[in-house]
């Protein structure tokens, strides 16, 4: 029986870049026989100019039937000034609560290759490989009341509300343990319980599931030292585990220390290991259209498509062997070049992918 993948390019580079990921996928799907069916849809501001909204009805119901889904990005100044309620950010906050894709799997590993192109010392992200496990569907993204009013002094106000249940922490700490059991065994939770309710609960459930995991070192970090440490020694993680906005946060920190955010895929899974894949970058407006992005970091999402919603491991191990080698050949988008290495724009970027992909 075919597999349905549901294919939401978005907005700014997200065209761009998948094209390059879509190329990719449909070698994987020849030589590997997976028996993929791709369609396509739009989400973010391209459904705003197509349907009116950011996520159309037609779009969640095909969403929903799909067996995953892989995205690229959505946003852009172009829909900057309209009503907050259709912004092209709604319609990606809409699909991951919608299809209850509570699990946000964000790995930072560093290709050897690009040790330089890190900020960091290359001595200090030498070996990197760090998962980041967001809690995606609550915490101050999705919070009720959120509000924002002029008070009867005249003076404008606005407020967001950052709740977290028993259940919803629960769950996501499972998911924390679950990947730290199969790597390192080592599982860091950031909080901020020093100050926050939330985090105090927060702490508490996770405490009370690590009961479950006794082969797994349990930690706790608030998360202004964690930022602090991601950049100090970043090897002394294996697993973090965290909330929907210090996860947002601190992903995009860890992406620097491997090079350029250009390189980081994403998982987005529901609790039957369904899943959306996109990269963690946005969709950078400012390099639209000009064919010099990254397509890596949506080529990666592919693989991890391939492996946690497909458990095609083969096939998935292949992809990522087929970027270490187009590195090793010393291609470079313009994100992570360094000297001695060459340019190329986007399309020759995933054009090297699929030959070295082929010549498997
Ligand atoms: C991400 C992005 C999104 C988020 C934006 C585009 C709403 O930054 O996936 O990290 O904040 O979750
Ligand atoms: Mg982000």
């Amino acid at each position: 029986m075919s597999k349905q993948i549901l294919i939401l390019p978005g907005d700014g580079i997200g065209p761009e870049i998948m094209a390059e990921a879509v190329k990719v996928l449909q070698l994987a799907n020849d030589k590997y026989s997976l028996g993929f069916e791709l369609s396509f849809d739009e989400l973010g501001g391209a459904a705003v100019d197509k349907y009116g909204v950011p996520l159309a009805d037609e779009t969640l119901a095909r969403a929903r039937a799909a067996d995953a889904i892989l995205l690229g990005a959505v946003g852009g100044p172009k829909w900057d000034k309209i009503d907050p309620a259709l912004r092209p950010e709604r319609g990606l906050l809409k699909i991951r609560s919608q299809l209850g894709l509570f699990a946000n799997l964000r790995p930072a590993i560093l290709y050897p290759q690009l040790a330089d192109a890190s900020s960091l010392k290359p001595e200090v992200v030498a070996g990197l490989d760090i998962l980041i496990v967001r809690e995606l569907t609550g915490g101050i993204y999705f919070g009720q009341p959120r509000e924002s009013k002029v008070l009867e002094s005249g003076e404008r106000m606005a407020y967001d509300t950052l709740p977290y249940s028993e259940s919803e922490i629960r769950r996501i700490a499972q998911v924390g343990f679950a990947m730290a059991r199969v790597r390192g065994k080592k599982l860091c939770s950031v909080d901020k319980a020093n100050v926050l309710a939330s985090s105090q609960l927060w702490r508490a459930v996770v405490e009370e599931v690590a009961k479950d995991y006794p082969d797994v070192e349990l930690s706790h970090m608030y998360v202004d030292n964690a930022a602090m440490q991601l950049v100090r020694a970043p090897k002394q993680f294996d697993v973090m585990v965290t909330d929907n906005m210090f996860g947002d946060i601190l992903s995009d920190e860890a992406s620097m220390l491997t090079g350029s955010i250009g390189m980081l895929p994403s998982a987005s899974l529901d609790a039957n290991n369904k899943g959306m894949y996109e990269p963690c970058h946005g969709s950078a407006p400012d390099i639209a259209g000009l064919g010099i992005a990254n397509p890596l970091a949506t080529i990666l999402s592919v693989s991890m498509m391939l492996r946690y919603s497909f458990s095609q491991v083969a096939a998935a191990d292949a992809i990522e062997l087929a970027v270490s080698k187009v590195l090793d050949q010393g291609l470079r988008t313009g994100d992570i070049s360094s000297p001695g290495t060459t340019k190329v724009g986007t399309a020759a970027m995933g054009d090297a992918v699929v030959e070295a992909l082929r010549s498997l």
